[in-house]
């Protein structure tokens, strides 16, 4: 099983970068958690540079949406600027509309800041308009704010990793009721 993180901030020190790259240790053996890199070489969303019928894209978008047909499924950690999801992370997203790698993929959306809840609905709001599985029970509020861990610090925080931990087992355990109903059907 493989899971794509992404971190909604380029901040070299950031505490949601933090997060996700320690989720990607705290992975069970069985879960590949693969940290996505490329959130600053992503152009700004042009709709005519996206040529979706013969499958054009400029190279980073390409790579993005290939990372993501090649997960179960996605856990994002982002701040929030003022009031709102970051540029950054809209615009990975915006990427995704019309190609639709977000259909019925499960998402955990985990939350470092107990103040940042607009962003934390807007994020819900628009990957529910693009037909996500958010994952209610994955998507928790993980206290970091004031905390300065690092990853390392986050791997080795009983408390932190705990919930951490308690996330990726969430999305892990979507993603196996989602691959048990596709059979189903
Ligand atoms: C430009 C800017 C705007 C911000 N606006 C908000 C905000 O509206 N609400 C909030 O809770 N935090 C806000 N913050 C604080 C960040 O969300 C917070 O510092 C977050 O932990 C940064 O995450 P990072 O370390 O992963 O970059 C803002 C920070 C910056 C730099």
């Amino acid at each position: 099983m493989r899971i794509l993180a992404i971190s909604g901030s380029l901040k070299a020190a950031s505490s949601n970068t933090s997060l996700v790259r320690a989720a990607s240790r705290l992975a069970p053996e069985s879960v590949e958690i693969i940290v996505y890199a490329g959130l600053a070489d992503l152009p700004h969303f042009n709709p005519d540079l996206d040529d979706l019928d013969k499958e054009i894209a400029p190279l980073p978008v390409a790579h993005f949406r290939r990372q993501l047909r090649a997960s179960d499924g996605v856990l994002i950690s982002s701040p929030e600027y003022a009031h709102g999801v970051p540029g950054v992370l809209k615009n990975a997203l915006d990427w995704l509309v019309g190609s639709g790698e977000t259909v019925g993929k499960p998402f955990a959306l985990i939350n470092a800041s107990p103040l940042a809840t607009h962003a934390q609905e807007s994020l819900t709001e628009i990957l529910t308009t693009m037909a996500a599985n958010i994952v209610a029970e994955a998507s928790i509020r993980i206290p970091l704010a004031h905390r300065k861990l690092d990853e390392s610090g986050i791997v080795s925080d009983p408390e932190i990793s705990g919930l951490l931990r308690a996330s990726i087992v969430a999305l892990v355990r979507a993603i196996e009721d989602s691959r048990a109903e596709a059979e189903d059907v």
